[in-house]
């Protein structure tokens, strides 16, 4: 069993829940969303740290601090998923299990949004499912890590 101290990097507009498009996103704000996810992560003896930025470099930079800070990353980038390839790039420097997030379903919206530029890297892609979606990214990001923990003692 490995201990989860995982890093949620909220990207762009993501600030702004609660004024978005509750069809999409839900009537939450991001600090009720950030008390639930504390709550998931808690139930599996995890703990998270938050970050929130609309500065494409500020994120990168995250990624780059990330390992020192961490074991595993959720990644909701926000429109950046879509075509910001220096995240793409950052997050590969982390070396770090990865799952990433969208509270919509990008996949049934508009055809820009179906791209991502950090699927190829990440463990699993949620979308769709809410703040149950991070829930979902907590698990697998145990599960993982148990199991690299498991091999690494075999
Ligand atoms: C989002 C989906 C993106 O397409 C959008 O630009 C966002 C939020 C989501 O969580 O569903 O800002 O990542």
């Amino acid at each position: 069993m490995s201990q989860l101290r995982v890093i949620v990097l909220h990207g762009v507009n993501l600030d702004q829940l609660g004024r978005r498009d509750p069809g999409h996103y839900g009537s939450g704000s991001l600090s009720e969303l950030e008390g639930t996810i504390s709550q998931y992560a808690a139930e599996l003896g995890g703990r998270v740290i938050f970050e929130q930025t609309n500065h494409e470099g500020e994120y990168v930079e995250l990624l780059h601090k990330a390992a020192e800070r961490g074991n595993a990353l959720i990644l909701n980038p926000g429109a950046w998923t879509h075509y910001a390839w220096a995240i793409h790039d950052a997050l590969e420097l982390t070396g770090l299990p990865a799952v990433e997030v969208h509270l919509s379903d990008v996949k049934a919206r508009e055809a820009w949004r179906h791209h991502s530029v950090i699927t190829d890297l990440c463990i699993g892609t949620i979308a769709g499912k809410g703040p149950e979606g991070y829930r979902e990214a907590l698990q697998l990001l145990k599960s993982h890590l148990d199991q690299a923990a498991q091999e690494a003692a075999a």
